[in-house]
């Protein structure tokens, strides 16, 4: 039998309910299970009945002492959840579904970066991060482009504090690494944000992302450069990627190609590479007359355009959801 609508019940649940500190309720508590509360007051009568009346009597006290200790359970977990979570709360139904965090994915620039390391660290290039603010020295001179050189009018730049440039490309690694890690043979690599003053439009944004290699040892040569190369394109495009080598101009290789893969029956360029050239050796510490390298920069961008189907850089800076759920 129940006794939530015995009338001590329902009166100790209308003071349960305007309570509204667990000081105010121990209060209720009191009034009705304490020592001299309304519960003791009722257990007096037992003493006038008769032994079959005081069983039932018995039951219905301790009925509506448990219907009194529930409601004052509940009530009680209320006050401490409000005093928890404050004043917005409506109540705490622990069997409703929780609110899920929807895990995150990666930007598809960063996860073409991470796939092109990770072939190449397989081929055994190390891989550190280099500064996005340079010096003007690691960024052009060091590269064979001092500052009369009109290949730095290509690279239209922002200069930071004198002397010091936010890196045009990652190229600006290479006599650096050739310093940190001393005699070749070495082989090395960096990636990450690139600087330079273009006009935005659907193929140029001024914050761009690039990853740069390279390789120094005794017997190097342009066909090592050409395997590596390949290597790199068919782990990204598959085993039957086509690459073409254009002649091209970098201050700091010779001879110089870019390089274009065909992709849906066109020619796109994604790198440029060229064996290293001794004036670059030399800015580095190396000896020039032992050791020869090639190098060689990709952007990260375009190869992410060009696998997604990505028609315009824009949309890769905007993190639009609608955008980036498509990954
Ligand atoms: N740094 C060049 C650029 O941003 C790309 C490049 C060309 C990197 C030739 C190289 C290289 O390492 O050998 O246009």
């Amino acid at each position: 039998m129940s006794y939530k609508n015995h009338p001590l019940v329902i009166a100790a649940m209308e003071s349960i309910d305007v309570a509204k500190s667990l000081s105010a309720l121990d209060e209720v508590r009191v009034q009705y299970l304490g020592k001299k509360g309304e519960l003791k007051t009722l257990q007096a009568v037992l003493k006038s009945l008769s032994d079959d009346e005081k069983v039932e009597f018995g039951k219905m006290l301790n009925g509506v002492k448990q219907e009194i200790q529930e409601f004052l359970r509940h009530k009680k977990a209320l006050i401490e959840a409000y005093e928890l979570v404050g004043p917005d709360i409506k109540a705490i139904d622990v069997t409703l579904p929780g609110v899920r965090a929807l895990p995150g994915h990666r930007h598809p620039l960063m996860a073409t970066m991470d796939e092109v390391k990770s072939i190449l660290v397989g081929l055994g290039f190390r891989y550190d991060d280099y500064p996005e603010v340079e010096s003007e020295f690691y960024n052009f001179d060091a590269l064979n482009t001092p500052d009369w050189h009109p290949a730095r009018d290509m690279h239209d730049s922002f200069y930071t504090t004198k002397g010091n440039v936010l890196r045009t490309h990652t190229s600006a690694f290479q006599t650096r690494a050739m310093k940190n890690f001393g005699p070749p043979p070495l082989r090395a690599m960096t990636s990450g944000r690139c600087y330079r003053r273009d006009e935005i439009d659907a193929s140029h944004f001024p914050i761009f992302h690039q990853l740069d290699v390279i390789a120094i040892d005794e017997n190097i040569s342009f066909a090592d450069l050409k395997w590596v190369l390949y290597q790199l394109a068919s782990g990204l495009f598959g085993d039957d990627v086509q690459l073409r080598f254009r002649p091209s101009y970098f201050p700091f290789t010779t001879p110089s190609a870019e390089v274009d893969v065909m992709f849906n029956g066109k020619w796109l360029e994604i790198l440029g590479a060229g064996m290293i050239r001794p004036e670059v050796l030399q800015a580095g510490g190396v000896d020039s007359e032992k050791w020869q390298g090639f190098a060689f920069g990709l952007g990260i961008d375009r190869m992410a355009m060009i696998r997604h189907g990505i028609s315009d850089i824009r949309l890769m800076y905007e993190n639009e959801e609608a955008f980036l759920r498509q990954f």
